[in-house]
């Protein structure tokens, strides 16, 4: 199970032994490279940032940490190892052997989920290719750089399955995954999230924290599949995926910390005087969470859907920990609890859970976000403020599902459209916040120096020392 990294293209699945698909893989590998000079990390070719690198796919020790410049960054195909006599866990198929092929049958299901899921992977580095100019310290700078190279391999796990399963359609597919762009108005990226511009770092921070989680719910459930190479390529994303929204709940609280400092030293929390200071306000921060936390529910798609019952009973995508949940796995007589919109009120209603693992995901989604408001609510607490964050109501600002045509306030309650319109500018970012924050993107290239609106990490990276010169720029 090591990873050979003598190879062009380092693997830990013999792709010497298959020398058609190594030489399909190898004449996509510059159009990859020629995409992420052209559209990922702006302007930073040459310099050596302190990356860390799978040298294996065991659990504990995976990473390498060295100086590296990114586009020699050893990006590669990497699956989790197989479970020996590992069964289907869920669905009409449950106790059947895994598939290590694509089954006919469910062939166009599995491209449509592993193309759905690996066009966000791209997307979200060209979002966030300018963010390296206006950087708050050389840390965070290398964490954006790592999530970067991440997400490019993200997509190479997903093309690895394209050329490695799916034949003719799909490599034609991992050519359009280069040929689509985050906010292209011909030819954008599939989901509505993903075309959204990261504008700064805030919206930045945010994403990794609520849209970067949606990502680990979507792959924990496709870790789950029948289909093995699947399950098995999504378990080692995974654990690349937790150091994304690591850099989401600590920069957040990393704002708030310095929020805090500065409300101590002026003993205010006037948002203006605040900002005067170079600090964001809690009632901005509110806004940006309002903002990323429904953009990401909308991720998990309608709240009924014969989609994911589909997924469910062809055994393709599970629920998240689904080989830990206490019940039959086929849910052909279950029930799941449900918002909808009934007679013009929110109610919660019980339905076939069949239907609701959409549903179901979101439900675990929010759980596992409160956790990190909570933490963060903490240091408004240690600071004696009685301000807090909040998760605004599932319904609020959804643009698809049952509430997609309604307005819905932060507590959920419904709305006129006049009363909507009164009230939108203090639930979500203005263009005044955003340029406001803007205003506080200078960059802080100086080793352990920190922008005025952020706290330093409570810790380096790898043992490091916070001001350990992370980039080297050349
Ligand atoms: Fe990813
Ligand atoms: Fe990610």
């Amino acid at each position: 199970m090591a990873i050979d990294y003598r190879e062009r293209i380092p693997n830990n699945v013999d792709l010497s032994g298959n020398r058609r698909l190594q030489r399909a893989l190898e004449s996509w590998q510059p159009n990859y490279l020629r995409w992420w000079d052209e559209l990922g990390p702006a302007g930073t070719q040459r310099d050596d940032v302190y990356l860390r690198t799978a040298i294996s796919v065991e659990t504990d020790g995976w990473a390498n940490f060295d100086y590296v410049k990114m586009p020699d960054y050893r990006w590669g195909i990497f699956l989790s190892k197989p479970q020996a006599g590992r069964t289907i866990p869920f669905g009409d198929h449950k106790g059947e052997p895994v598939w290590q092929e694509v089954p006919g049958e469910y062939r166009s299901a599995l491209h449509r989920l592993i193309v759905t899921q690996g066009d966000t992977e791209p997307a979200s580095v060209e979002q966030q290719r300018h963010l390296g100019k206006t950087c708050p310290s050389l840390y965070d700078l290398r964490n954006l750089f790592q999530i970067n190279v991440e997400e490019g391999r993200h997509l190479w796990a997903m093309v690895y399955l394209l050329h490695a399963y799916f034949g003719r359609d799909g490599r034609e597919e991992a050519d359009e995954m280069l040929e689509r762009h985050s906010g292209d108005p011909d030819r954008p990226r599939i989901l509505g999230a993903f075309n959204e511009p990261t504008p700064h770092w805030l919206s930045y921070l945010m994403f990794t924290y609520f849209t970067d989680r949606d990502g680990k719910y979507q792959l924990a459930s496709l870790a789950e599949s029948g289909f093995d190479p699947l399950a098995r390529t999504c378990q080692f994303m995974l654990t690349e995926e937790a150091h994304h929204m690591f850099v989401g709940e600590t920069g957040i609280m990393r704002v708030l910390q310095r929020t805090c400092e500065v409300m101590d030293e002026l003993q205010t929390d006037d948002p203006e005087r605040l900002r005067a200071a170079g600090v964001i306000d809690v009632p901005t921060l509110q806004r940006f969470v309002n903002f990323h936390f429904s953009v990401s529910l909308d991720l998990f798609g309608q709240e009924r859907s014969t989609n994911a019952a589909n997924y469910f009973t062809t055994g393709l995508k599970g629920r998240y920990h689904e080989t830990r949940i206490d019940d039959d796995h086929r849910l052909t007589e279950a029930l799941w609890p449900v918002h909808r919109l009934q007679d013009n009120r929110i109610v919660c209603e019980d339905g076939p859970a069949l239907l609701a693992l959409n549903e179901r995901l979101r439900d675990d989604y929010i759980v596992d976000s409160q956790r990190g408001v909570n933490r963060w609510n903490r240091v408004l607490e240690q600071h004696g403020s009685d301000m807090r964050l909040e998760l605004p109501h599932r319904a609020f600002h959804r643009a698809i599902g049952e509430f997609a045509d309604v307005h819905v306030s932060p507590d959920g309650r419904l709305l006129t459209e006049a009363e909507w319109h009164q009230g939108a500018d203090d639930w979500l970012p203005t263009d005044a916040d955003h340029a406001f924050v803007n205003t506080l993107m200078q960059p802080v290239t100086e080793p352990g120096k920190m922008a005025s609106w952020i706290g330093p990490p409570s810790r380096g990276i790898n043992g490091q020392s916070i001001d350990f010169e992370y980039v080297k720029f050349r």
